[in-house]
């Protein structure tokens, strides 16, 4: 049984008063869960404020980016050991915002998928299509090579903490939605691939994560799919009694 995750990033939001409060409201609607788990990934400035505000609590606190060097000359840069340091344990990795405004590659993102894992964070590896891709029959191949080339190097033993989100770019922001089908269908391809590069029971225990546009209505749904083991969430996760009802998903 795979735990979901429920994971939210509140991107560039956010001060530390902001910040606090929404972290303090989300505990609210967080009870002791024995089926998922949440994770909040604010900007790097309010980490530790954060992960302050949630200590005690299961809450996953996360950057939205990460460098693989532990330190040295990297302006502009977080190490995953800064990232440890404001109490973070996790990292989101190859946001399709990073990839599309600041011209991050898969090579780049590797790099970044295997410091995380050399410094014991969480890895959350986002891929996805854009609407011409999609359209022009190229989505398996974008997510084949997004996947193959950002995995490249991390062992099967460190996929225990990876995580993928399937993040389709057109859905993104937009208020445009995968169907559930189109979802499920992205997700059970994600799974075989990983089967077929790691190991069945590798692709069995990785969640994957569906990220575009969840909302309170249409995350039931969603996380009914059988390969959909949770949300990335940006939008309605700066808003508590949304981003709770998301984590409150029913299964049916
Ligand atoms: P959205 O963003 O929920 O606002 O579509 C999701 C994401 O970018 O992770």
């Amino acid at each position: 049984m795979r735990k979901s995750l429920m994971a939210g990033n509140w991107k560039m939001h956010t001060t530390r008063e902001d910040a606090c409060r929404l972290a303090e409201e989300v505990m609210k609607h967080c009870p002791t869960f024995a089926d998922r788990e949440v994770l909040l990934a604010p900007p790097y400035t309010v980490i530790a404020a954060v992960a302050e505000t949630v200590s005690g609590s299961d809450i996953i606190v996360s950057s939205q980016n990460v460098c693989w060097e532990e330190q040295g000359a990297f302006t502009g840069e977080i190490s995953p050991v800064m990232v440890k340091d404001a109490g973070g344990s996790a990292a989101i990795i190859g946001h399709s915002e990073r990839r599309q405004l600041f011209f991050e590659t898969d090579t780049l993102i590797n790099q970044r998928v295997k410091g995380a894992l050399d410094f014991d964070l969480m890895a959350l590896l986002c891929v996805g299509e854009t609407l011409t891709e999609r359209e022009s029959g190229q989505m398996l191949n974008v997510l084949e090579t997004q996947i193959r080339n950002g995995l490249a190097g991390v062992r099967a033993e460190q996929m225990a903490r990876v995580v993928i989100a399937y993040e389709p770019v057109w859905a993104i922001g937009t208020g445009k939605t995968a169907s559930k089908e189109q979802a499920q269908e992205a997700h059970a391809f994600i799974r075989e691939l990983i089967s077929k590069l790691f190991e069945k029971n590798v692709a069995e225990q990785m969640r994957i994560l569906y990220g575009g546009s969840v909302k309170p209505t249409n995350v039931d749904e969603l996380m009914a799919q059988p390969d959909i083991d949770g949300a990335l969430v940006g939008g309605a996760a700066l808003d508590a009694e949304s981003f709770g009802r998301i984590i409150n998903y029913q299964k049916n």
